[in-house]
Protein backbone atom coordinates (compact mmCIF):
# COMPACT_ATOMS: atom_id res chain seq x y z
CA UNK A 1 0.00 0.00 0.00
CA UNK A 2 1.06 3.50 -0.94
CA UNK A 3 1.91 5.71 1.82
CA UNK A 4 -0.36 8.65 2.55
CA UNK A 5 1.12 11.70 1.70
CA UNK A 6 1.08 14.81 3.62
CA UNK A 7 -1.50 17.29 3.17
CA UNK A 8 -0.38 21.22 2.29
CA UNK A 9 -2.85 24.19 1.79
CA UNK A 10 -1.49 26.85 0.18
CA UNK A 11 -3.42 29.81 1.53
CA UNK A 12 -3.44 33.09 -0.08
CA UNK A 13 -5.25 36.75 -0.44
CA UNK A 14 -4.47 38.74 -3.32
CA UNK A 15 -6.38 41.91 -4.43
CA UNK A 16 -4.02 42.62 -7.89
CA UNK A 17 -3.27 39.07 -8.97
CA UNK A 18 0.38 39.16 -8.40
CA UNK A 19 0.01 36.74 -5.29
CA UNK A 20 -2.54 34.57 -7.16
CA UNK A 21 -0.01 34.18 -9.89
CA UNK A 22 3.19 33.07 -7.15
CA UNK A 23 0.67 30.80 -5.31
CA UNK A 24 -0.06 28.86 -8.81
CA UNK A 25 3.89 28.46 -9.16
CA UNK A 26 4.53 27.58 -5.46
CA UNK A 27 1.60 24.96 -5.91
CA UNK A 28 3.32 23.61 -9.40
CA UNK A 29 6.46 23.33 -6.97
CA UNK A 30 4.52 21.42 -4.49
CA UNK A 31 3.24 18.83 -6.88
CA UNK A 32 6.62 18.43 -8.84
CA UNK A 33 7.61 16.33 -6.20
CA UNK A 34 5.16 13.78 -6.04
CA UNK A 35 5.58 13.85 -2.34
CA UNK A 36 2.36 15.98 -0.67
CA UNK A 37 -1.18 16.09 -1.84
CA UNK A 38 -1.32 20.23 -2.14
CA UNK A 39 -4.71 22.34 -2.67
CA UNK A 40 -4.58 26.14 -2.99
CA UNK A 41 -7.22 28.26 -1.01
CA UNK A 42 -7.80 31.79 -0.55
CA UNK A 43 -9.08 33.82 2.19
CA UNK A 44 -12.10 35.66 3.11
CA UNK A 45 -12.99 38.79 1.48
CA UNK A 46 -13.66 41.82 3.92
CA UNK A 47 -14.02 44.36 2.08
CA UNK A 48 -17.30 45.74 0.67
CA UNK A 49 -17.76 45.21 -3.39
CA UNK A 50 -18.12 49.40 -3.14
CA UNK A 51 -15.22 49.96 -1.89
CA UNK A 52 -12.94 47.14 -4.32
CA UNK A 53 -14.33 48.71 -6.87
CA UNK A 54 -12.76 52.05 -5.88
CA UNK A 55 -9.78 50.07 -5.51
CA UNK A 56 -9.85 49.08 -8.88
CA UNK A 57 -9.64 45.24 -7.80
CA UNK A 58 -10.69 42.81 -10.24
CA UNK A 59 -12.63 39.64 -9.10
CA UNK A 60 -11.16 37.32 -7.24
CA UNK A 61 -11.09 33.91 -9.07
CA UNK A 62 -14.11 31.54 -9.18
CA UNK A 63 -12.24 28.74 -9.30
CA UNK A 64 -10.00 28.85 -6.13
CA UNK A 65 -11.98 27.62 -3.06
CA UNK A 66 -12.75 30.15 0.17
CA UNK A 67 -10.96 28.77 3.48
CA UNK A 68 -12.74 28.53 6.36
CA UNK A 69 -10.37 28.93 9.31
CA UNK A 70 -11.56 25.54 11.22
CA UNK A 71 -10.84 23.27 8.24
CA UNK A 72 -7.31 24.53 8.66
CA UNK A 73 -6.83 21.17 11.03
CA UNK A 74 -7.59 18.67 7.91
CA UNK A 75 -3.74 19.76 6.39
CA UNK A 76 -0.43 18.92 8.14
CA UNK A 77 1.13 22.10 6.52
CA UNK A 78 0.78 25.58 4.87
CA UNK A 79 2.33 28.18 2.77
CA UNK A 80 0.77 31.31 2.60
CA UNK A 81 0.84 33.67 0.58
CA UNK A 82 0.65 37.99 1.40
CA UNK A 83 0.78 41.13 -0.19
CA UNK A 84 1.97 43.59 2.14
CA UNK A 85 0.16 46.23 3.54
CA UNK A 86 2.62 49.08 5.66
CA UNK A 87 5.18 46.15 5.73
CA UNK A 88 2.60 43.80 7.58
CA UNK A 89 -0.49 41.51 6.68
CA UNK A 90 -3.32 42.87 5.12
CA UNK A 91 -6.47 43.04 7.18
CA UNK A 92 -8.48 40.15 5.28
CA UNK A 93 -5.24 37.91 6.38
CA UNK A 94 -5.58 39.32 10.00
CA UNK A 95 -9.31 38.65 9.92
CA UNK A 96 -8.81 35.09 9.24
CA UNK A 97 -6.50 34.71 11.74
CA UNK A 98 -8.83 36.37 14.55
CA UNK A 99 -10.82 33.67 13.89
CA UNK A 100 -8.45 31.05 14.99
CA UNK A 101 -9.17 31.48 18.79
CA UNK A 102 -10.56 28.12 19.36
CA UNK A 103 -7.50 26.39 17.53
CA UNK A 104 -5.25 27.90 19.37
CA UNK A 105 -6.92 26.82 22.65
CA UNK A 106 -7.03 23.10 21.64
CA UNK A 107 -3.52 23.60 20.02
CA UNK A 108 -4.67 22.35 16.59
CA UNK A 109 -1.98 23.81 14.81
CA UNK A 110 0.78 22.83 16.49
CA UNK A 111 3.83 21.09 15.19
CA UNK A 112 2.39 22.09 11.32
CA UNK A 113 4.74 23.60 9.14
CA UNK A 114 4.29 26.83 7.39
CA UNK A 115 6.06 29.12 5.38
CA UNK A 116 5.35 32.08 3.42
CA UNK A 117 5.07 34.17 0.18
CA UNK A 118 5.05 37.61 -0.48
CA UNK A 119 4.69 40.69 -2.78
CA UNK A 120 5.06 44.27 -2.09
CA UNK A 121 4.39 47.46 -4.33
CA UNK A 122 7.98 48.82 -3.98
CA UNK A 123 11.28 46.45 -3.84
CA UNK A 124 11.94 48.06 -0.21
CA UNK A 125 8.64 48.06 1.16
CA UNK A 126 8.04 44.89 2.95
CA UNK A 127 9.70 41.61 1.38
CA UNK A 128 11.31 40.94 4.45
CA UNK A 129 9.04 42.76 7.42
CA UNK A 130 6.00 41.24 6.27
CA UNK A 131 7.25 37.74 6.40
CA UNK A 132 8.28 39.24 9.56
CA UNK A 133 5.54 40.28 11.26
CA UNK A 134 3.78 37.02 10.43
CA UNK A 135 6.11 35.10 12.29
CA UNK A 136 4.47 35.56 16.21
CA UNK A 137 1.03 34.63 14.60
CA UNK A 138 2.80 31.31 13.99
CA UNK A 139 4.81 31.12 17.01
CA UNK A 140 1.75 31.62 19.38
CA UNK A 141 -0.17 28.30 17.52
CA UNK A 142 3.35 26.52 17.83
CA UNK A 143 3.40 26.16 13.95
CA UNK A 144 6.75 25.53 12.83
CA UNK A 145 7.83 27.81 10.36
CA UNK A 146 10.44 26.53 7.11
CA UNK A 147 12.30 29.77 5.41
CA UNK A 148 14.06 28.64 2.13
CA UNK A 149 16.96 30.84 3.09
CA UNK A 150 19.71 31.54 0.52
CA UNK A 151 18.83 28.21 -1.40
CA UNK A 152 17.78 29.80 -4.79
CA UNK A 153 20.77 31.44 -6.82
CA UNK A 154 18.67 34.31 -8.07
CA UNK A 155 17.91 35.75 -4.33
CA UNK A 156 21.64 36.44 -4.52
CA UNK A 157 21.45 37.90 -7.90
CA UNK A 158 21.75 41.69 -8.04
CA UNK A 159 21.60 42.55 -11.67
CA UNK A 160 18.48 43.53 -11.67
CA UNK A 161 15.23 43.90 -8.76
CA UNK A 162 14.42 40.54 -7.32
CA UNK A 163 11.57 39.83 -4.93
CA UNK A 164 12.17 37.45 -2.24
CA UNK A 165 14.48 36.44 1.00
CA UNK A 166 15.64 34.26 3.17
CA UNK A 167 11.79 34.12 4.69
CA UNK A 168 10.25 32.81 1.40
CA UNK A 169 9.93 33.83 -2.29
CA UNK A 170 8.14 37.40 -3.05
CA UNK A 171 7.13 39.60 -6.14
CA UNK A 172 7.62 43.58 -6.46
CA UNK A 173 4.71 45.08 -8.07
CA UNK A 174 5.02 48.34 -8.61
CA UNK A 175 3.00 51.25 -6.88
CA UNK A 176 0.39 50.67 -9.50
CA UNK A 177 0.48 47.08 -9.88
CA UNK A 178 2.41 47.19 -13.91
CA UNK A 179 4.90 45.46 -12.91
CA UNK A 180 4.26 41.17 -12.99
CA UNK A 181 6.11 38.34 -11.15
CA UNK A 182 9.46 37.92 -13.29
CA UNK A 183 10.91 34.41 -14.36
CA UNK A 184 13.12 34.70 -11.28
CA UNK A 185 10.60 35.52 -8.83
CA UNK A 186 8.61 32.39 -10.27
CA UNK A 187 11.32 30.14 -10.14
CA UNK A 188 12.09 30.64 -6.89
CA UNK A 189 8.29 30.06 -5.80
CA UNK A 190 8.18 26.98 -7.97
CA UNK A 191 11.81 26.36 -5.56
CA UNK A 192 9.86 27.14 -2.19
CA UNK A 193 7.01 24.46 -3.24
CA UNK A 194 9.19 21.79 -4.07
CA UNK A 195 11.36 22.47 -1.12
CA UNK A 196 8.65 23.14 1.14
CA UNK A 197 7.28 19.24 0.22
CA UNK A 198 10.51 17.86 0.50
CA UNK A 199 11.03 19.33 4.14
CA UNK A 200 7.40 18.69 5.13
CA UNK A 201 7.87 14.92 3.56
CA UNK A 202 10.36 13.75 5.33
CA UNK A 203 8.94 15.50 8.75
CA UNK A 204 5.99 13.48 8.35
CA UNK A 205 7.48 10.22 7.06
CA UNK A 206 9.59 10.58 10.11
CA UNK A 207 6.64 10.44 12.44
CA UNK A 208 5.44 7.20 11.44
C1 LIG B 1 -3.54 49.91 1.90
C2 LIG B 1 -2.33 49.44 1.18
C3 LIG B 1 -1.10 49.46 1.81
C4 LIG B 1 0.06 49.05 1.14
N1 LIG B 1 1.25 49.09 1.79
C5 LIG B 1 2.38 48.78 1.12
C6 LIG B 1 3.66 48.85 1.77
O1 LIG B 1 3.79 49.15 2.95
N2 LIG B 1 4.76 48.55 1.04
C7 LIG B 1 4.68 48.21 -0.29
O2 LIG B 1 5.72 47.98 -0.90
N3 LIG B 1 3.48 48.08 -0.91
C8 LIG B 1 2.33 48.35 -0.23
N4 LIG B 1 1.12 48.22 -0.84
C9 LIG B 1 1.07 47.62 -2.21
C10 LIG B 1 0.64 46.15 -2.14
O3 LIG B 1 1.54 45.42 -1.35
C11 LIG B 1 0.55 45.56 -3.54
O4 LIG B 1 -0.61 46.13 -4.14
C12 LIG B 1 0.43 44.05 -3.48
O5 LIG B 1 1.63 43.48 -3.05
C13 LIG B 1 0.07 43.45 -4.82
O6 LIG B 1 -0.24 42.10 -4.60
P1 LIG B 1 -1.62 41.50 -5.14
O7 LIG B 1 -1.66 41.80 -6.60
O8 LIG B 1 -1.53 40.02 -4.90
O9 LIG B 1 -2.77 42.14 -4.39
C14 LIG B 1 -0.03 48.58 -0.19
C15 LIG B 1 -1.29 48.52 -0.81
C16 LIG B 1 -2.42 48.94 -0.15
C17 LIG B 1 -3.75 48.85 -0.83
Amino acid sequence: MSPVKPVVYVVYYSMYGHIQRMAHEVMKGLQSTGKVDAHLFQVKETLSDEVLGLMKAPAKASDVPVLHPKDMVNADAFLFGIPTRYGNQPAQVRAFWDQTGGLWAQGALRNKMAGMFFSTGSQHGGQETTAFTFLTTMAHHGMIYVPIGFGHKALSDNTEVVGGSAYGSGTVANGDGSRLPTEKELSIAEFQGSSFADVVAQFHNGKK
